[in-house]
């Protein structure tokens, strides 16, 4: 696991198997990525709390309050911790800092399906590699499956729902690297689901992952 012949990967005795059980679901990853207003955190909302109130081990990873902390942009640091540190480790929305966004949330959501948990993300995740590479991080830890849910909601829906006003500005070209304005969206090639934004209620386009959760055997029926 490591490169560093100092730091040794410890085996630990509770198995996956043992969290199931007490558990009653495997732990999993359920990756929601779409465009800014295509409805990730409704959806992924309804989601947690139609798991919590069967009583599973849920949790949502929204990018929003995600980068309050663990991906704070450099604004948020820099009083606390000062300008080197913050221009240094504060993330923005330029293609690298979106990829160190994605690998340190995708870090933590490897550790939450290997506690057994169904842990939810909500977050833009533009580039397909850095998905993949969650995919591949989470997969091979072999505590966990990845699920990646495509919440595709037309552009022009995303821009007329605005709920930020950020579109608006995007457009008048005050915010830069903008998903689907001045930025790109790599569509997954093939999600585990894909969710026709803006035709449903977030609880039917809900019900549809707790469908694909049930089908892959991480809930019972
Ligand atoms: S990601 O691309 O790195 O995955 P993330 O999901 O964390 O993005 O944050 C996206 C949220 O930040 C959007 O919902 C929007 O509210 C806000 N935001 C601010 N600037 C941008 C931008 N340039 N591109 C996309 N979203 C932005």
């Amino acid at each position: 696991m490591s490169e560093n012949p100092r730091i040794v990967w410890h085996a630990q005795s509770v198995s996956k198997e043992h969290r199931f059980e007490r558990n009653g679901h495997g732990g999993c990853v359920v990756w929601f990525t779409g465009l800014s207003g295509s409805g990730k955190s409704t959806v992924a909302n309804v989601v947690d709390k139609m798991l919590f109130d069967r009583g599973a081990q849920t949790f949502l990873l929204d990018g929003d309050n995600v980068r309050h902390g663990l991906c704070a942009g450099p604004n948020l640091l820099e009083p606390v911790h000062g300008p080197d540190f913050a221009k240094r480790f504060g993330l923005g929305f330029g293609p690298q800092d979106r990829e160190e966004n994605i690998r340190r949330v995708g870090a933590i959501t490897e550790l939450f399906a290997s506690a057994g948990m169904i842990c939810l993300t909500a977050f833009v995740s533009p580039y397909r590699i850095d998905r993949n590479r969650v995919r591949s991080w989470v997969e091979s830890s072999g505590n966990g499956c990845f699920l990646e849910v495509f919440v595709n909601t037309p552009l022009e829906i995303c821009i007329a729902r605005d709920p930020k006003g950020l579109y608006q500005q995007a457009i008048e070209g005050k915010i830069k690297n903008f998903t689907g304005i001045s930025d790109p969206y790599e569509a997954p090639d093939s999600p585990d689901l894909e969710l026709a934004g803006g035709t449903q209620p977030p609880e039917q386009l809900a019900a549809q992952v707790i469908q694909l959760l049930t089908d892959r055997k991480i809930l019972a029926k």
